[in-house]
């Protein structure tokens, strides 16, 4: 498929830089000029990315961010806002950005409990997503968590219809299941592809979309929120990223992986949680030591989290790395999860 951004950026000629950036080195990072289109206003390569990226995501618009999720989740809390939500409910192990939105557009919170098994938050469950809705006008949830697990998004999407009330998604780790019926996408009025966190493309890259009637909403909810000098690179990234093709032998590999390794079974293959209990410290130590990164440890697993990039053989490598040390058990009382979360008294 073709990739507007990079390949305007790739064609363009020499000339002389007397406008922003600073760096005066013409080339891939530069600004809004007479070819290389307005984000603000798009009408040219931009315009056409965000075709292209709404028709592969199924939405009826979709709008590139440089400013990670976190912009998308404002945009899609000021869109409801402005339909004339007053209260939202949100599970209590949201993002921070969900909370900061609330509070910097005057939205009531209300939460829904969580509880944990396995060291881990538990999705809520339908009954207490109903008991929430009820007291809130528009319904937030995360899906896929950062843990690899999800809402019932098709129930949710009826009960959402059945009320008349928005469902929004906080997608920042899904943007590889576009492919599945696990996106939200395929449920929510808005979401969020935190495209930089599962596909390849740079950090702070991502999308945020609309189906129907939010999505002229939220063409006017993202204005308030993006940045006038968006990164090309970023948005080129982007649309390569969500471009990029299915990588099916990977996605079995980490299942494989995470039967053979005693892994936390959950439904995200890009998510592969090792339970090491106390001994994480030392055991992020000799991987480390060792070159191999994980993406956090919470106190009771190592999250080593994948993208269709991820090569097979470096998935073996963490595997003969692992094999040194034997999974541990889980204690249900142990603290839940490092992960960040908004507090109304932070
Ligand atoms: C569930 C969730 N939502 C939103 C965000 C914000 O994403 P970004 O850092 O891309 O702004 C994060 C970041 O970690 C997240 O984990």
């Amino acid at each position: 498929m073709k990739l507007h951004i990079a390949d305007m950026l790739r064609g363009q000629g020499q000339h002389l830089s007397f406008h922003t950036p600073g760096h005066k080195r013409a080339g891939g990072d530069i600004t809004e000029l007479s070819y290389s289109d307005n984000l603000y206003a798009p009408h040219g390569v931009l315009a056409a990315a965000e075709r292209d990226i709404a028709e592969i995501l199924g939405a009826d618009a979709s709008f590139l961010l440089t400013d990670g999720s976190t912009a998308g989740v404002y945009s899609m809390l000021f869109a409801a806002r402005e339909a004339g939500a007053k209260r939202v409910a949100v599970p209590a192990f949201s993002h921070p950005s969900v909370g900061h939105a609330c509070h910097v557009l005057g939205l009531a919170l209300e939460i829904i409990p969580q509880t944990a098994r396995f060291g881990v938050p538990e999705q809520p469950a339908l009954s207490a997503l109903e008991e929430g809705l009820k007291r809130a006008d528009a319904l937030l949830l995360t899906s896929p968590d950062y843990y690899g697990f999800f809402p019932p998004l098709a129930q949710i999407r009826a009960l959402c219809t059945r009320e008349k009330k928005p469902f929004l998604v906080d997608g920042a780790h899904g943007s590889h299941l576009h492919f599945c019926d696990l996106y939200a996408g395929k449920y929510a009025d808005m979401w969020v592809d935190g495209v930089h966190k599962s596909l390849p493309a740079m950090t702070q890259g991502a999308v945020v979309s609309a189906k129907g009637e939010w999505a002229e909403r939220l063409a006017r909810a993202v204005k308030f929120f993006r940045t006038t000098s968006p990164s090309y690179p970023i948005m080129a990234s982007v649309e390569y990223a969500v471009k990029y093709p299915r990588n099916t032998a990977l996605e079995e590999a980490s299942e494989a992986f995470k039967c053979g390794h005693g892994c936390l079974k959950n439904a995200d293959w890009t998510k592969i949680l090792y339970p090491v209990g106390k001994r994480g410290d030392e055991v992020l130590r000799a991987l480390e030591a060792q070159g191999i990164y994980p993406e956090f440890f919470d106190g009771n697993y190592l999250l080593f989290y994948l993208s269709p990039a991820t090569r097979g053989e470096d998935l073996d490598r963490l595997g003969e790395a692992l094999a040194a040390f034997s999974r541990a058990e889980i204690s249900e009382d142990a603290p839940v999860g490092a992960i960040p979360i908004y507090r109304e008294d932070a």
